[in-house]
């Protein structure tokens, strides 16, 4: 693509946003435009990968075996929507090397509710129903972003979220109509995860300095804390159908908006996570880089195979009519 810039073409691209056109990777697009949508994308890819970590510890300790397949293959999806964003940022010119290279040197970003502890059986239930609720809402708006890639790469992930969503509420609910234990271990689960899945939305607006750009340029399709405010709506009527209450005493409805007020969330804590100083910051990229060198040996074994694969002569094709096999 040819990258000079000049109001020209600005005008033509920012009039195709306008007009709601879809942005495909070989047309023109400014370098900011780019940038962002990098910037975003890994981030996100990122935040799927590591996001297997925290689930992935309770695999073999799930408490029965359809939540053990269910958490398997919950974990197995996210590494699939790791996939799917990095081909689709791969396509803005940036190989999926230098993504994960960034991960791991600690210049990119990854989503920080993944720097939280998973301490109980519960907390799976919690991350389901909350941190995948909040990421459904986040998505389904970004299935609607201005580049095509990823709002196609959205469709099948929120899909897939959703499911997970529901899972997470049904474990959730399982102990929340369980014993005495049971229902304390949950209520401690959602008290410990809320206030970080509210914080998955970014900072508020005023601080959020790539918003007005992401929104100019149609990424973004609601603002921070619209879509905060949108998910607590959703969140506070499941809590109380199933009895849970959400840490939050000043958690009221406001009539005349229809909006769930919420009380003050704890800036600081979220800008200490993300400088690296949240609970298991350290522990998480560790775990990241150890298995990235550990799969090294996979990684070449695979890129061996198809660079074999493409200098084979095709195999002759069989003319011989299948049959189905005799019975015994
Ligand atoms: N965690 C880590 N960093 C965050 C953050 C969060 N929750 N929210 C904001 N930030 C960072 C931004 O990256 C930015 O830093 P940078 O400029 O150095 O990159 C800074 O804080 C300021 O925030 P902004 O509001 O300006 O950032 P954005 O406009 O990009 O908005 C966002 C943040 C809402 C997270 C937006 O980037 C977004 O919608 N991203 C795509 C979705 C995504 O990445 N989701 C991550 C969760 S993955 C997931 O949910 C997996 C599932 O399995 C549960």
């Amino acid at each position: 693509m040819d990258a000079v810039e000049s109001p020209e073409r600005r005008a033509a691209f920012e009039a195709r946003i306008a007009a709601g056109e879809v942005i495909e990777p070989k047309d023109w697009m400014p370098e900011g435009y780019r940038r962002q949508l990098l910037r975003m994308m890994s981030q996100h890819a990122h935040s799927e990968v590591v996001g297997m970590l925290p689930e992935g510890n309770w695999i073999t300790r799930a408490p029965t075996l359809r939540r053990k397949i269910g958490l398997l293959a919950k974990v197995q999806d996210e590494a699939g929507h790791g996939l799917y964003l990095y081909c689709a940022a791969e396509s803005l010119g940036v190989s999926r090397d230098e993504m994960l290279d960034a991960l791991h040197d600690g210049a990119a970003r990854y989503a920080s509710i993944f720097n939280y502890p998973t301490l109980s059986w519960a907390d799976i239930g919690a991350i389901g129903w909350l941190v995948d609720g909040a990421a459904v809402v986040n998505q389904t708006l970004l299935a609607k972003c201005s580049f095509g890639p990823y709002a196609r790469a959205m469709l099948r992930i929120c899909r897939e979220e959703n499911f997970h969503r529901r899972q997470g509420y049904e474990i959730v609910a399982t102990l929340a109509r369980g014993t005495a234990a049971q229902r304390a271990m949950v209520q401690d689960a959602v008290n410990r995860w809320w206030w970080p899945t509210l914080m998955m939305f970014g900072p508020p607006d005023a601080e959020s300095a790539n918003s007005e750009a992401l929104m100019r340029w149609r990424v973004k399709r609601q603002s921070n804390d619209a879509q905060r405010q949108w998910f607590i709506n959703l969140t506070v009527p499941q809590a109380n159908a199933i009895g849970i209450e959400l840490p939050d005493p000043e958690l009221e409805f406001d009539a005349e908006s229809g909006n769930w007020k919420s009380g003050a969330v704890d800036w600081d804590e979220f800008r200490r996570v993300l400088r690296g100083d949240g609970p298991c910051n350290h522990e998480r990229m560790a775990a990241r880089r150890r298995a990235h060198e550990e799969g090294r040996w996979v990684r070449q074994a695979a890129q061996a195979f198809e660079a074999r694969r493409r200098t084979r002569a095709p195999r002759e094709i069989s003319t011989t009519p299948r049959r189905e096999p005799a019975h015994v």
